[in-house]
């Protein structure tokens, strides 16, 4: 058995596909300390530099003062204490939905909705680059499963066309990505909202990546693009932008009512600590405020900036030289975050680079230089598109992102 392991482990070494935990000693703002050295953290989610802000800490401390630390039941038993309610109270009144649902992780929030909702012949229509937990918790449904390239908006009709000839009178789920997280484009929601009413179907938006991010308030895309009302299940992370933890639904409150009887991950779990409830509260209402849209707005004046000097940096063209198979994604993406107005795009940057080795080797340099940039490989991304993904946050000077630019223009002549 050990050695069946080791031999496992080896052949990932071989690959350049093992991975390492790196201890992190010290992480306030965009600046972390690894082996006693300073770097500038360019992988981080916490988009808005809310994980180590005063409001959150003091909420949290507050809570642990007069809930103690852990919630010590499922919600259902005797875990439902104050923070939860008042989170989904206004988690629901922020996103403009009847109700909200809070689940210990995004995570959990996917693998315990999608099976709650989707049975055997029910069809899911996934797209190709959506994150790990909502395949896993398409799969656990044990519904038809069918993947559409990814944002093919010509694909996915023909499936729908197929699911309901095929499937005729079962229920039928689109789920997508607003922005997606290792690439950084967004889906074309319009289109799919159009498609989805065209055929009956229902669409699960995960949210992840633009809610802070995106929409008046930092509500999302489905604000942005004012199609709240046509997406039924809204799903997001408590633990990027809004920097605390956890994952949330939102949507009619009989959509609410049947997930506290049906989701799994939900029923069967402690309830989140009162504490992350307290600080995700904090978040929500800090993003209500006129402070919380400066800061948004503060994002995205980094987000050009970070666009503009990486739109210089012509990493497509050391792309191409090194083979990467994904050039045409890396292109699209590039394109889209350079030419589109500045409320298009998102915080995230790919630089693909192709080879699992090629993305180890840049991120050890650029951590030389002072920068944390991890490198994103196999399976989280497609084989042989093995990337850097850049992450700009409103915490980042000017000029730590001039510096990342300058050390990313050196490296990839
Ligand atoms: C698109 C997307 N959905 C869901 C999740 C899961 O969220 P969480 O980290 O809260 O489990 C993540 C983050 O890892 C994500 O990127």
């Amino acid at each position: 058995m050990e050695n069946l392991f080791a031999n496992d482990l080896a052949a990932l070494r071989a690959r350049s596909l093992d991975r390492h935990l790196r201890e992190i000693t010290d992480a306030k703002g965009p600046e972390v300390e690894i082996g006693g050295r300073r770097l500038i953290n360019f992988s981080s989610n916490d988009y808005l530099g809310l994980a180590n802000d005063p409001r959150l800490r003091e909420a949290a401390t507050s809570a642990i003062d007069e809930f103690g630390v852990g919630a010590g039941a499922s919600r259902l038993i005797t875990g439902n204490l104050s923070p939860h309610v008042r989170l989904e109270r206004a988690l629901a009144e922020w996103k403009r939905t009847e109700a909200a649902l809070c689940f210990s992780s995004g995570y959990a929030a996917a693998l315990g909705t999608i099976p709650a909702l989707m049975g055997k012949d029910d069809v899911i229509l996934l797209d190709k680059l959506c994150h790990a937990s909502l395949i896993d918790g398409a799969k656990l449904s044990g519904a038809v499963l069918r993947v559409f390239p990814h944002n093919h908006v010509g694909k996915l009709e023909s499936h729908l066309e197929w699911a309901r000839r095929e499937h005729s009178g079962r229920r039928i789920l689109i789920i997508t990505e607003s922005v997606f997280s290792m690439d950084g484009d967004r889906a074309p929601l319009h289109e799919l909202v159009e498609l989805k009413k065209r055929f009956g179907a229902l669409l699960i938006l995960d949210e992840a990546h633009a809610v802070g991010v995106i929409g008046p308030n930092g509500r999302g895309l489905a604000a942005e693009e004012d199609v709240n009302a046509d997406v039924e299940v809204q799903m997001g992370t408590l633990s990027k932008a809004l920097g605390a933890s956890g994952g949330y639904i939102c949507g009619s409150r009989t959509l609410i009512e049947w997930l506290i009887n049906r989701a799994r991950s939900f029923i069967y779990s402690t309830a989140p600590p009162p504490a992350v409830a307290a600080a995700a509260l904090a978040a929500v209402d800090f993003l209500s405020s006129a402070e919380g849209e400066e800061r948004r707005l503060l994002l995205w004046d980094r987000i050009k900036l970070m666009r503009e000097l990486f739109g210089q940096l012509d990493v497509e063209r050391w792309t191409l030289g090194v083979g990467c198979l994904n050039v045409a994604n890396q292109r699209s993406t590039l394109n889209a975050q350079r030419s589109k107005s500045s409320d298009s795009g998102s915080a995230i940057f790919p630089w693909i680079v192709g080879g699992e080795q090629a993305a180890l080797s840049l991120a050890a340099g650029l951590q030389d230089d002072g920068f944390l940039v991890p490198a994103i490989r196999y399976p989280t991304v497609a084989k042989g598109a093995a990337r850097l993904r850049i992450a700009v946050t409103a915490a980042h000077e000017e000029d730590q992102i001039r510096a990342l630019c300058q050390a990313i223009g050196r490296h990839s002549l």
